[in-house]
């Protein structure tokens, strides 16, 4: 498996990739706004980084969206942050990896990059995420938690790359 920047005629199918992800997992909960955020690859991929993981055969197994620092599709402004969006993996490919190495290709480019921290927010039910995210290092910042018009929370995760500890007070776990 490799993990590179997606490529133009990759767009739409890790558009529908990425819907049939987060539609398996949240169904009919998944806002209908948000599934044409998700679909719309062309629009981050110009604004920000969109990695892939592509099988030996050239196959497109999952995304993800590195945010090298404020701007588009941040949700921070400090300088020394990068952010990750939109992880993605194909149902069918699940559980073999790929996530982890989406993830871990993000916080090379923030190491690369020299950034303090990698941020980004979550919700409740992606359980599986969650753990991916603390077995990378990201701990949980219920300071930097978001609540989206409508009422829907959005829980930050943080890793530190620059030797400070993450958040590990009682009650800083998964929310
Ligand atoms: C979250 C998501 C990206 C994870 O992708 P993935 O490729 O399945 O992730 P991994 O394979 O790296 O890890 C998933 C599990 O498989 C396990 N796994 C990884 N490689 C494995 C292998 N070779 N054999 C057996 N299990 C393995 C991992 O340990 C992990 O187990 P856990 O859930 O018990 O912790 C995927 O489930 C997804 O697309 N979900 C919907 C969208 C979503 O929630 N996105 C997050 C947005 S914040």
């Amino acid at each position: 498996m490799t993990v590179r920047p997606v490529r133009p005629e990759e767009y739409d199918a890790l558009a529908a990739l990425t819907v049939s992800a987060y539609q398996a997992l949240l169904g009919p909960d998944l806002d209908r706004g948000y599934v044409a955020e998700l679909a719309d690859v062309a629009g981050r991929a110009a604004v920000v980084d969109v990695l892939v993981a592509v099988d030996d055969e050239g196959r497109l197994e999952g995304g993800i969206a590195y945010i090298p620092g404020p701007g588009p599709l941040a949700w921070f402004d400090g300088r020394d942050e990068a952010g990750m969006r939109m992880l993605a993996v194909a149902p069918a490919v699940q559980s073999r990896g790929v996530g982890a190495r989406l993830i871990a290709a993000c916080v090379e480019r923030a190491k690369a990059a020299g950034k303090a921290s990698l941020l980004l927010h979550t919700t409740a039910p992606m359980v599986v995420a969650h753990r991916l995210y603390e077995r990378a290092g990201f701990r949980r910042d219920p300071d930097r938690d978001q609540v989206l018009e409508g009422g829907l929370l959005l829980l930050a995760y943080v890793l530190h790359l620059d030797g400070r500890v993450g958040d590990t007070r009682p009650g800083g776990g998964i929310g």
